[in-house]
């Protein structure tokens, strides 16, 4: 029996996470849960798992819980990071699936690692944002996270036993929704559009930074962190049909790839369930059924933040948080309506200019640069 709790449960991740606990064969024991502010979901999510604590977001969020759900008081283990360390630090689990967006995540991934239990790795913001300082902390134990993202978790598979002739990381990326548009056209792309990916269904957040491609420039971060490649060694293809879903070059100039459906269950299945192997019992991919995969050069120019990204990256230290931190405002912003699509990279570029760079030591250095980012941005723009 292996003890799970899922930060995040209530998000698209969160809740392909549960379906696999109920999928499997009672040998996953749900002992915590945490959500933001969806109060409705969790406490459907609660009664499904009876052994399951849980934290909420803000005390706002725990006020409307106890009032609808008063049944549900005793589980509570508070609010925000501090809810969230209680619940690793009285549940213990095994595994810890951080399911959730933004930076939110960051702090709750150390929490777990320094606890001592292994993390399953979704939130992508807390490599990015914080990537020297957590694997620091697994310096010593590199197994300790497992990654969710489907091209980590395919550059795993491809990497296992072939590390030391790798050359080369190749990740692809789908292209989003406006591959095939003109850069002018993407002026006056609505929300609705952006949020249409052709290939995944995700949350909003995750779905915007895909279809202006700065998605791709974090998990290149990501990769750098997990599997200690320099930036150059880390490509980018364009791969519309999303079934390879990255690829290792070897030194004798041959690829490997790995294939899969686009369904986050697999890599997320795997992570539960590591080391052992699974048999996946949702929609197979039918090797017969693929017929043509494209592999297309990125259009860096069409998708700057792509290049943003990777510039953030290569100054290091306090400019990846400021990329995030950058982003996730002017995400929130493109989707309350208040900025048009491609103001969210001039946002983000406007933010990596203003930044002095420094080397943060400690996570509450990382959310310094976060808040600081967040103050300039609201000050320019309100
Ligand atoms: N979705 C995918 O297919 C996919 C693929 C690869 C990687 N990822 C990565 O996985 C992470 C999660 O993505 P997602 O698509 O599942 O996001 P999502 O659907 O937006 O879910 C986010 C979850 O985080 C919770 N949350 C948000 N802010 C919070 C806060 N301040 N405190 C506590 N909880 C908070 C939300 O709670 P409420 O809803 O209750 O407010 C929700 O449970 C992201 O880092 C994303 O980049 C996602």
């Amino acid at each position: 029996m292996k003890r799970v709790a899922i930060l995040g449960s209530t998000g698209s991740i969160g809740r392909a996470a549960l379906e696999i606990a109920s999928a499997g064969r009672g040998d996953i024991e749900i002992v915590g849960l945490s959500a933001g502010g969806n109060i409705d979901e969790l406490a459907k999510q609660l009664q499904l798992f009876p052994r399951a604590a849980f934290t909420l977001g803000q005390d706002d969020d725990m006020t409307r819980m106890a009032s609808r759900h008063p049944s549900l008081a005793s589980r509570s283990r508070g609010t925000g990071r501090k809810g969230i360390e209680a619940l690793i630090v009285e549940t213990g689990p095994d595994l810890v699936v951080n399911a959730l967006v933004g930076i939110a995540g960051l702090g709750p991934t150390v929490t777990a690692l320094e606890a001592g239990c292994a993390v399953a790795l979704a939130n992508k913001e807390t490599l990015v944002s914080g990537g020297r300082i957590v694997m620091e902390i697994v310096r010593d134990r590199p197994d300790m996270i497992i990654p969710v993202d489907s091209e980590h978790f395919s550059l795993s598979r491809c990497l296992c036993g072939n590390r030391a002739d790798t050359i080369e990381l190749v990740l692809t990326a789908s292209g989003g929704p406006f591959f095939n548009r003109d850069r002018r056209e993407l002026e006056k792309v609505t929300v609705e559009e952006a949020l249409n990916h052709p290939t995944w269904r995700m949350g909003r957040k995750v779905t915007i930074d895909s279809a202006n491609l700065l998605n791709k420039g974090m998990e290149v971060i990501e990769a750098h962190w997990l599997f200690g490649f320099g930036l150059d060694s880390i490509k980018v293809v364009i791969h519309p049909q999303s079934i390879v879903h990255s690829l290792v070059r070897m030194r004798d100039g041959s690829f490997l790839a790995h294939l899969g459906p686009a369904d986050m269950k697999l890599p997320l299945m795997s992570s539960m369930y590591h080391p052992e192997i699974r048999e996946f019992p949702w929609e197979n991919l039918r090797i017969e059924d693929i017929g043509r995969l494209d592999f297309i050069p990125l259009d860096e120019g069409k998708f700057p933040a792509f290049g943003l990204a990777m510039a953030a990256a290569r100054a290091g230290g306090t400019a990846p948080a400021v990329l995030n931190a950058a982003d996730e405002e002017a995400v929130s912003a493109f989707l309350s309506g208040r900025i048009g699509f491609l103001e969210i990279t001039d946002w983000i570029e406007e933010a990596l200019g203003a930044h002095e760079c420094r080397d943060p030591r400690c996570v509450e250095d990382v959310m310094d640069a976060d808040r600081r980012t967040r103050e300039f941005l609201r000050a320019r723009h309100g």
